[in-house]
């Protein structure tokens, strides 16, 4: 999708980065860079930059960069256009009309205009005559009448075409109630008929406030093949990977930390109960996006899956994936009930409030789950849950943790402290001399160093493309040089992305329009990240002779690589034996 590069001229200008960052992150200045905590990890220090001059963002710690639009999308979970929108509104400015582009984001209006149609729908049936069963389950399972207004919840009538019927009739059409998933086609006879029925439903709803989805549950199966939740189907406006549910309410929430749960009823009940902050996934597995877009919002989370092997199971990979995000984790050892539903019910919010207190860290879930696999009667297993608790001990950077844990496993384990230190040490020491090892390996290998960190990125011929890299943040810094890479083509590039860069920043050079990294355009996100990520790196000396020798080294390279036969590399020859004459 393009916009006019006029318009997006105008855009960036109209939206000086360190203006819309500052929105979001408070940002302190330092020589020509801002720095602030970054919003897409969790960090103690500032490794998030912001450079003013060049229009750029970029995270030391995390990689992330890009121009105001990347920031834009990045922020808010937004496509290109809708991030182009947003700013647009942000500045005053006009969208120029593209077909295309409208016609998407028109789409996407629609269809979240139709989901909050139908969402009304359903909870208007909620409260009718033909809702009388549902209702009676809702409160049958606890939820009280403001949990149903809050959570929107509602009742899919046991017919055909009802939602069907009600959207036609506001104007919607068959392809959109197709491309909306709340229609289905019937195979018989082609008609569509309503995806939901004679279920509760439970609408899912973005950070924005739009509704994208819905979850519904049966309830009284008579029919037991039947699904116990039905969700709706990925769509333009709905993917249950990027999403959570209840974060538009949570993210809201003053207590300070997330709770991330497995079902819906677990988060309605938690919601209920005050506990505000809880969000659960899509009827899938926690996901790193659904990690990231958590993040934003908290860097404290409590997990608490069901109590069963699955749920530990979910657990165990779910660790990860919230730390890798920057989150740190708590564990709740779901105990006397199979979920926090189900708990919440039995024994209220005051014992489920006694439960999340003490709801351990991740060191000690771990431990805890070292030690339920071995049996301490037995001397072998017992040495063996040593050490393998030694070793995660080990992991701990601050000697005091260390001590403590290693003194609560010696106690289990009935040996002493002091032998239980030594152990730990022990396998610090093996530790840090296999990080050490690694550590080595990486800096003898500079070309894998340098090599860029997204993995669809990458340098076939390292020589020419650091010195593109180099060229590239020289003219970004000083864009009077390229009066002087006349002689540069686009192609003589090695990597085609620098070369597509070069050739765009060119070109606005040729034409007298302001050249900086904010304007380029028809790049990925993560190409863009790549860029921000050297222009920030990079700080080598801006003069004509840096850039010559940039030059050369490309087009040498580039020369050689063209080097097809005897008397290209004759005349090759030639050209470089005459140039180190002339340097002499
Ligand atoms: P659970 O079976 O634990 O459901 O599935 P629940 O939320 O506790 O619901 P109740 O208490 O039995 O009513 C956990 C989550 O897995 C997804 C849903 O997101 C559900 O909330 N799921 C489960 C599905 O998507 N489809 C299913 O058929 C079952
Ligand atoms: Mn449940």
């Amino acid at each position: 999708m393009a916009f006019p590069p006029a318009f997006l001229d105008e855009l960036a200008a109209r939206n000086p980065i360190e203006e819309v960052v500052g929105q979001y992150v408070s940002l302190r200045r330092s020589g020509s860079n801002l720095f602030g905590l970054c919003p897409f990890h969790g960090e103690k220090t500032p490794s998030f930059s912001v450079a003013p001059d060049k229009g750029i963002y970029y995270c030391f710690g995390c990689h992330k960069g890009g121009n105001v639009i990347n920031f834009q999308m990045e922020i808010d979970g937004l496509s290109y256009p809708d991030a182009v929108r947003v700013l647009a509104k942000r500045a005053g400015l006009e969208v120029p009309e593209d077909e295309q582009y409208q016609s998407r984001y028109r789409q996407q209006e629609r269809l979240w205009a139709m989901h909050k149609e139908a969402a009304r729908y359903y909870h208007k049936c909620l409260y009718e005559p033909v809702g009388q069963e549902a209702l009676r389950y809702a409160f049958g399972r606890g939820m009280t009448k403001s949990t149903l207004t809050v959570f929107g919840i509602g009742y899919a009538p046991d017919q055909w075409t009802g939602l069907t019927d009600h959207l036609r009739k506001k104007g919607y059409t068959e392809q959109e109630l197709r491309d909306s998933g709340l229609a289905a086609v019937s195979r018989k006879n082609g008609n569509l008929y309503d995806r939901f029925h004679n279920r509760l439903m439970f609408p899912i709803i973005d950070v924005r406030g739009n509704v994208i989805g819905f979850g519904g549950r049966v309830m009284n199966s008579e029919d037991p093949s039947a699904a116990k939740y039905l969700n709706s189907p990925e769509t333009l406006i709905f993917n249950k990977r990027k999403n959570l549910f209840a974060l538009n309410l949570a993210k809201k929430s003053k207590l300070g930390y997330m709770i991330l749960v497995e079902g819906y009823m677990d988060a309605i009940a938690l919601h209920q109960y005050g506990f505000d902050c809880a969000v659960a996934s899509l009827g899938t597995a926690l996901t790193e996006d659904g990690a990231a877009l958590l993040s934003r919002y908290t860097d404290q989370v409590v997990l608490i899956y069901d109590g069963d092997t699955a749920g530990q199971n979910a657990t165990k990979r779910a660790i990860p994936i919230l730390e890798k995000a920057g989150l740190q984790v708590k564990v709740l050892q779901m105990r006397d009930a199979k979920d926090p539903d189900e708990f919440l019910k039995k024994f209220g919010a005051e014992r489920f409030k006694l439960l999340l207190e003490e709801s351990a860290n991740r060191v000690e879930y771990q431990l805890n789950a070292i030690l339920r696999k071995y049996d301490l009667r037995e001397d072998d297993q017992r040495v063996k849950y040593l050490q393998e608790s030694a070793e995660l001990i080990s992991t701990l950077g601050s000697s005091v943790r260390r001590e403590v844990y290693g003194g609560r496993v010696a106690e289990a384990a009935k040996i002493s402290p002091e032998a239980m230190k030594l152990e730990v040490e022990r396998a610090r020491k093996r530790r840090l001399v296999r990080e050490k090892k690694e550590q080595e390996k990486i800096d003898l290998s500079p070309a894998r160093n340098l090599q860029p960190k997204s993995r669809s990125i990458h340098y076939d011929n390292m020589k020419s493309a650091m010195a593109e890299e180099m060229l590239l943040a020289m003219v970004l810094q000083e864009p009077a040089l390229l009066d002087q890479t006349e002689a540069l083509k686009q192609e003589m590039f090695s990597s085609q992305l620098l070369g597509k860069v070069y050739g765009q920043l060119m070109e606005r050079h040729r034409q007298g329009v302001e050249v900086s990294a904010g304007g380029l355009t028809e790049l990925s996100a993560e190409e863009m990240a790549h860029i921000a990520g050297f222009l920030q790196r990079r700080r080598g000396p801006i003069n004509e002779q840096a850039l010559r020798d940039c030059l050369q080294t490309i087009q040498d390279e580039y020369r050689s690589a063209s080097v097809q036969t005897e008397d290209d590399l004759l005349a090759l020859r030639n050209r470089l034996k005459q140039r180190k004459g002339r340097k002499a």
